[in-house]
C-alpha cells in the first residue's frame, strides 16, 4: 500500500503537483491518466523517491519514506523498479549488462548475476538475445531489457512512465501483457503513468486523472470509463 498525503511540487514558478492525497491498494495495476504537462512524472518521482516534495508525505507500508535519508532511502529504492519512455538503457552494455547493472551495484558474485540473468531473460522473454547489443533490439525488446532490469533486484513496486508510448500499438498490447503477467506472477504493485486512455482500459484496476496538478477523478476503471465525471476525464476518452 502506497498512500501519499497532501503532496505539493514546484519546479520555481510552476505547481507540477497541487496537494494530492493518494492511496495505491497493494497488488492492484493503478493507472495515472492526464494530459502532457499536468504533472504526472512529476508525481510520479515523488512517489519513487527519486524526489522529495515540497509538502505532504509519502507512506509505504504504514512506514513514513519520503524523509529517509542516506542507506535508509538506497535500501526503500531498493524495493522500487522503474521504466520510462525512451527505455534509458546504457549504450555501452549489451542487453545482459544492462539487466545486471543493478545486481553488479547490489555487489552479486559473477555466478549469482549469471543465474539471476538466467531467470530475468526467461521472464521478460528475451533468452534469444542475452548478447545483442542495444542497436540489435528492436523498441519491445529494448522494453523487455529495461523490465528485467527493473526487477533484477526483486521489487515490490513497479513504477511505469509512458512505458509503451513510444512503440506501435500490437507492441504496446505485447508489452501491456507481459506487465500484467508480472504483476499477478510476482504479486508486485504496479503505478503506470500515461497519456493514453487504452493502456488504463487494457491492463490497470484503478485510475486517478490528473489535471493541472490536481487529481480530478479517481475510482475503478469500470466505474471511471462507464460515467467519467470531470471535464478531463471526459475528454481523455473522447481523444
Ligand atoms: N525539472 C523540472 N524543472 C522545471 N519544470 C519542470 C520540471 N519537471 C516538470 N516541470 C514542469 O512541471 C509541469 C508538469 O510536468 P510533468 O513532466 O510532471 O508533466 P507530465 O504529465 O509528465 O507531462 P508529459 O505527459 O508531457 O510527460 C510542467 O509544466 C513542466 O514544465
Ligand atoms: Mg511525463
Amino acid at each position: 500500500m502506497i498512500i501519499l498525503k497532501a503532496i505539493s511540487k514546484s519546479y520555481g514558478a510552476v505547481t507540477a503537483v497541487k496537494r494530492v492525497d493518494l492511496a495505491v491498494p497493494g497488488g492492484c495495476i493503478y493507472g495515472i491518466i492526464g494530459r502532457s504537462g499536468a504533472g504526472k512524472s512529476s508525481l510520479l518521482r515523488v512517489m519513487s523517491l527519486l524526489e522529495t516534495p515540497d509538502t505532504g508525505e509519502v507512506y509505504y507500508n504504514d512506514q513514513r519514506v519520503d524523509t529517509l535519508r542516506g542507506r535508509a532511502l538506497l535500501e526503500q529504492r531498493r524495493k522500487m523498479g522503474m521504466i520510462f519512455q525512451n527505455f534509458n538503457l546504457l549504450g555501452s552494455r549489451n542487453a545482459a549488462g544492462n539487466i545486471a547493472y543493478p545486481l553488479e551495484i547490489a555487489g552479486l558474485t559473477r555466478k549469482q548475476i549469471e543465474k539471476r540473468l538466467d531467470e530475468l531473460l526467461e521472464l521478460v522473454d528475451i533468452a534469444d538475445k542475452r548478447k545483442a547489443r542495444l542497436r540489435e533490439l528492436s523498441g519491445g525488446q529494448k522494453q523487455r531489457v529495461a523490465i528485467a532490469r527493473a526487477l533484477a533486484a526483486n521489487p515490490e513496486v513497479l513504477f511505469c512512465d509512458e512505458a509503451t508510448s513510444s512503440l506501435d500499438p500490437q507492441t504496446t498490447r505485447s508489452i501491456l501483457a507481459l506487465i500484467r503477467d508480472l504483476q499477478q506472477r510476482l504479486k508486485i504493485t504496479v503505478v503506470l503513468i500515461t497519456h493514453q486512455m487504452e493502456v488504463i482500459r487494457e491492463i490497470c484496476h484503478e485510475v486517478a486523472v490528473l489535471d493541472e496538478g490536481i487529481i480530478v477523478e479517481r475510482g475503478s476503471v469500470t466505474e471511471v470509463f462507464e460515467s467519467p465525471q470531470a471535464a478531463a476525464t471526459r475528454e481523455m476518452i473522447h481523444a
